[in-house]
């Protein structure tokens, strides 16, 4: 695994790639989540690429920037064993220029995890795009566990006609269902306890639209009534183009709760 720092070193070894290229951007931190899609790059094609980067217009003032767990050593030796063939790991100063040309999110990124980070996606489009300007990958790996994230970069592709596959992953979760997160690592015992609500509230939601409940307010009471005792932010219901819905349509709907426990916001979701 060659690992590169610089945008000039990438550019020209991509130029002498010919072969599909898989790439999966990340912020590092690298957990079981990550490692799942860096296998499905590598299963999928010739060259895989992995970025770490904590991209710093992602974070609104006062947010984790600061605080966000780096782990660069154990990121690299992760990366060596999935067999990544190069590690990009850009300074702030590589990526960004004082004034620069900027993309603005449509404005479903206001919702939801919008709401509370209202521009938060217009930086994760931006680096995602220079990210993808420098890499230019056939195939681009992200997690359904963000999912508007996941959303917006799709449509992003799409809307700038981006040769570039968007490849949706499972959410992975550990044996008890909290889903992964690099900011698990904040949470004490009884808020890792407590947590585990999340994935019980959306699991009881999926077995009661298997029995045929498909009216969303009534699921919503019953994913609010077993995370009652946690500080919920939001439950919502939504088709994939992130619309909410009154009626829950099979194959075209996520269910979406995010809970605060402290200062660490933890967000997970079924697709149905
Ligand atoms: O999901 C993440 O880790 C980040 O938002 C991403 C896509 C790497 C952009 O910084």
């Amino acid at each position: 695994m060659q690992i590169l720092k610089t945008i000039e070193e990438l550019q020209s070894i991509r130029k002498t790639i010919t072969s599909n290229v898989g790439f999966v951007p990340t912020m590092g931190a690298l957990h079981d989540g990550h490692i799942s899609l860096i296998k499905k790059a590598r299963a999928e094609n010739e060259i895989v690429i992995v970025s770490i980067f904590v991209n710093p217009t992602q974070f609104l003032p006062g947010e984790d920037l600061d605080a966000y767990p780096r782990k660069d050593e154990a990121d690299k030796k992760i990366c060596e064993l999935c067999k990544v063939d190069y590690l990009f790991m850009p300074e702030i100063s590589t990526m960004y220029s004082k004034e620069e040309v900027s993309i603005k999110a449509p404005n479903k990124s206001y919702i939801l995890e919008g709401l509370t980070r209202p521009g938060h996606f217009d930086g994760v489009l931006q680096v995602v795009l220079k990210l993808f300007g420098i890499t230019q990958p056939t195939n681009a790996y992200f997690g359904k566990k963000d999912a508007q994230q996941l959303s917006l970069i799709t449509q992003m592709t799409k809307d700038l006609f981006l040769p570039i596959n968007i490849i949706a992953c499972e959410i992975v979760r550990e044996n008890d269902g909290l889903a992964l997160s690099s900011r698990n690592v904040y949470l004490n015992s009884n808020q890792r306890q407590e947590a585990l609500l999340i994935s019980k509230s959306l699991y009881s939601a999926g077995a009661l639209i298997a029995k045929g409940e498909l009216d969303t307010n009534i699921v919503k009471n019953k994913i609010l009534e077993i995370m009652k005792s946690l500080d919920v932010e939001y439950v919502a219901i939504v088709d994939r183009e992130f619309n909410e819905i009154n009626k829950i349509e099979l194959k075209n709907t996520i269910i979406l709760v995010v809970a605060r426990f402290g200062n660490t916001r933890l967000l997970d979701n079924i697709w149905l």
